[in-house]
């Protein structure tokens, strides 16, 4: 029996109504005259909570809240991809046209176009048998995307009683029946599932992976796995939103969900404006072609923020059921929580630290755990990945404030950006020393495998000359770098060259925008090879000034500009040239000597 309440009190987003005793726990419900979508979010016997998603101004008591008996849930099919969605599904840019308005109250719109007809190629035929979760057939989506239609995970699977032949079809239209002890459904191309509930899988691999983003600092010293969780917490302007861009544009996944919760009024407009124009590098197509957007602006009633990260990760983990990697960025998972603060505090929920509810902790662990890579239900066999990073913008890049220090518990790769080294133009200013990530080990097998059997040593002695000059530094405050000795000054020079040479990558270079992992991998390796000629040269008696003075150097640093992917044999051939350099100056040394 569905729930016919009645309001008792407005507050800003949050309602209450009585009459609600037989409405359920997050079941979606109309409220008032106009029919506003809202979702239950507390009970207490006769009383219900309701968030609601649209603008409550001129909502008053008395009015009806009347329940549907269905979740919030998001509607899964082809014709998703390219979208740009509210928190809650609803396509902005066609609620837009309908309403002339951004976005308009109680206007019905469906998240995908019902009448637009696919190409449908059935993979299964008549007399099969399907699980929940196996592939029916594919539709191309968009010229990107070759899309899987799916029994839905909840359907029971059974025999196949008819199937569509190959031809144009709506997403309304059935395109299967199926069959199990008597039992009959008709399938469509679409199905719906509730966002609030994790999507489920037949195994979860071990993260062993790599999520390749091209980004050096990234790959090589702080990776993240495909089905990864990582955070890049930062202040205003340290880069939270070029760094995400950079995953989304370049990292080695199919499909991209971007989470945008605006910080300041214009930033997500920035978003939504510049988004349809970024063209996917290496299909030269435009990336909405693979990409979901799910867009709160600050103008947007906060409940629909709130239910943002679930929509988004349900979309995630859809397409990660067809096989494919998904990477989903969230930008800023700051503000998500404050969305979550302010209901609960229009709740008069008893707070927590800095006014956040007490299960900020647990929504956080509910998103960040639907990570993963999994073997995919049904049939054919299929691996697929969701992989999670989020931005968190604690104000004052404080990083011991709640959102931040409860988002660490849950996720294994921190990328801590850095407001002095954004100051001094250091980008990406991701902090070496405050940074980790917990796949190294799980993702060194890859590198060995597909890149280089030395890959986890030479980063691993790359990274151990950043730590030395990290706790030289504070001698070389204290007393000037001239009470090292050379080989301690040798640590400097080439942590330096590390930093520039390396660690530094310039987003918005044609060439260095991007860097494969074998270029990657050779440019430590050229490093750590000067590192070692020095070492020698030094005790062979040459003084520092004269490695110092070497032409290599300069080179070495501009190898990331000017030797681009394709021609990643001239990296070799400047291995040669500092191994003749190095003989060069030894030879002079001897002449001294002489
Ligand atoms: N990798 C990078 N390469 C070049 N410039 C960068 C890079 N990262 C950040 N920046 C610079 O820093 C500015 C602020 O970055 P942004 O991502 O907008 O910060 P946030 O989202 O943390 O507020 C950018 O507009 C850009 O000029
Ligand atoms: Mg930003």
């Amino acid at each position: 029996m569905v729930a016919r309440g009645s309001i008792v009190w407005v507050s800003g987003p949050a309602v209450k109504a009585d009459g609600m005793s037989t409405t359920k726990m997050y079941e979606t419900v109309e409220v008032g005259e106009s029919k506003l979508i809202g979702e239950v979010i507390r009970l207490t016997g006769d009383v219900g909570f309701v968030q609601v998603y649209e603008s409550t101004s001129g909502l008053k008591p008395g009015e009806p809240v009347v329940g549907t008996g269905q979740p919030l849930s998001v509607l899964l099919g082809p014709g998703v991809i390219g979208k740009i969605y509210d928190g809650i599904q609803r396509p902005l840019v066609e609620m837009a046209q309908k309403t002339g308005d951004f976005i308009g109250r109680g206007i019905a719109t469906t998240p995908v176009d019902m009448k637009k007809k696919y190409k449908f190629v059935p993979q299964a035929k008549k007399g099969d048998t399907v699980q929940p979760g196996s592939i029916l057939g594919t539709v191309q989506e968009t010229p990107l995307l070759t899309h899987s239609i799916l029994v839905p995970p909840n359907h029971r699977g059974g025999t196949i009683r008819d199937m569509a032949s190959e031809g144009d079809y709506d997403v309304n239209q059935v395109i299967a029946n199926t069959e199990r002890s008597g039992y009959k459904t008709e399938l469509s191309m679409y199905h719906r599932w509730p966002v609030r509930k994790p999507r489920p899988y037949a195994e979860r691999y071990d993260p062993s992976v790599p999520l390749i983003t091209g980004q050096r600092i990234i790959d090589t010293y702080f990776p993240i796995a495909k089905g990864g969780t990582g955070a890049i917490p930062g202040g205003f302007g340290t880069g939270k939103t070029v760094t995400l861009h950079q995953i989304a544009k370049w990292a080695d996944s199919k499909v991209v969900v971007y989470i945008g919760c605006g910080e300041r009024g214009n930033e997500m407009t920035e978003v939504l404006v510049e988004f349809p124009h970024l063209i996917d590098p290496r299909s030269g197509r435009p990336l909405m072609e693979r990409t979901v957007l799910v867009a709160n602006t600050s103008n947007m009633p906060v409940a629909a923020r709130e239910a943002s990260i679930y929509t988004g990760v349900t979309i995630a983990e859809y397409y990660r059921d067809m096989g494919f990697d998904v990477v989903l960025v969230a930008d800023s998972t700051s503000r998500w929580a404050e969305a979550l603060r302010e209901m609960s505090g229009r709740l008069e929920e008893m707070p927590a630290e800095e006014g956040y509810p007490s299960y900020l902790a647990s929504r956080l662990a509910e998103f960040y755990e639907r990570a993963g890579r999994v073997r995919a239900l049904g049939s054919p066999e299929r691996a697929g990945s969701v992989t999670i990073v989020g931005a968190v913008s604690p104000s004052g890049a404080d990083f011991t404030e709640p959102v931040t220090t409860h988002t660490i518990r849950f996720i294994k790769t921190f990328w801590a950006l850095d407001t002095r080294l954004a100051y001094s133009r250091h980008y990406p200013s991701i902090n070496w020393m405050q940074s980790y990530s917990g796949y190294l080990e799980d993702v060194s097998k890859w590198w060995k495998q597909n890149v280089s059997a030395d890959w986890y040593e030479l980063r691993a002695q790359s990274y151990e000359i950043l730590q030395r000059e990290d706790t030289l530094k504070e001698i070389v405050r204290l007393l000037g770098p001239e009470a090292l000795p050379d080989e301690e000054k040798l640590i400097l020079e080439l942590a330096r060259m590390i930093k520039i040479g390396i660690l530094q990558q310039n987003s918005f270079d044609n060439v260095d925008t991007y860097c494969s992992p074998e270029k990657q991998l050779k440019l430590v390796r050229l490093m750590i090879k000067f590192y070692k000629e020095s070492q020698k040269a030094l005790r062979e008696g040459i003084p520092l000034a004269d490695i110092r003075a070497m032409p290599i150097i300069t080179t070495l640093l501009k190898a990331k500009f000017e030797i681009p992917d394709d021609q990643v044999s001239k990296l070799d051939d400047l291995d040669n040239r500092l191994s003749e350099e190095f003989r060069g100056i030894s030879r002079e040394e001897a002449k001294v000597v002489v």
